[in-house]
């Protein structure tokens, strides 16, 4: 019998259809609907989403956590919407996420959502040998759209903290084998390269759905 995954898309781009990270990532969806046409892709568009502010009620309420102390009622109101958001996360099979840089990081949203779903208990753990992952044996992609180029070797390589902290926080929630796919430049170089580059992320995209 086939069991029906879910996959999560999180699309960190507000730009709508003019976004490179979100075509690229429509690309893989179509692969992947071919592929897999009974699964369920879940949309989670984080410039859309009502994602709640990560304020003093909810830091308290994870640090009562950590601590074990009782909430309030603010803080169990609060840190109840977290654990809302953590477990559409933890729910799904696999994930797909389409980013910008931004400030040669990722966009604030995302690391907005990444603050709230980065908890000690729910995604990871921690013993005297250090972190461990929770969220285990689960796929993940993702797509990497930067205006300049950053290519590993070069002298912008340094520079690119969007590709090396995503993996740094989904590794450490558990997620091994990212698998990525660059968009670079998107804004340098003019239209042709544009084209050129978008046509190869396309299909390294549709390559990778298929199988995914
Ligand atoms: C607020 C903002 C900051 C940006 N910062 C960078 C940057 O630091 N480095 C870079 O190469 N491109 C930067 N860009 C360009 C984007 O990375 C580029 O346009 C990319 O294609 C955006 O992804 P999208 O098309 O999926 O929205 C920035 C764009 C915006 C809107």
């Amino acid at each position: 019998m086939h069991i029906i995954a879910k996959l999560l898309y999180i699309q960190a781009s507000p730009r709508g259809e003019r976004s490179k990270s979100s075509q690229v990532a429509q690309s893989f969806l179509e692969s992947y609907k071919e592929a897999c046409p009974d699964d369920e892709t879940i949309v989670l568009n984080i410039f859309d989403e009502d994602l709640p502010s990560f304020d003093g009620f909810t830091v308290q309420a994870k640090y009562n956590i950590m601590h074990g102390k009782e909430h309030s009622d603010e803080q169990r109101a609060a840190w109840s919407v977290v654990e809302r958001i953590i477990g559409q996360f933890t729910g799904a099979d696999k994930f797909l996420v389409s980013v910008p840089m931004w400030n040669f990081s990722v966009p604030y949203r995302l690391k907005q959502y990444l603050d709230i779903i980065m908890q000690p208990g729910y995604t990871f753990g921690a013993d005297e040998n250090g972190y461990f992952g929770l969220v285990k044996d689960k796929p993940i992609a993702i797509i990497y759209a930067r205006g300049g180029e950053y290519r590993p070797g070069s002298d912008r390589e340094a520079f690119d903290m969007q590709k090396k902290y995503l993996e740094l926080a989904f590794g450490m929630m558990g997620f091994a084998g990212i698998n990525s796919i660059v968009v670079e430049p998107t804004l340098q170089g003019g239209p042709e390269t544009t084209e050129k580059i978008m046509q190869a992320a396309i299909e390294q995209a549709q390559k990778l759905a298929r199988n995914f």
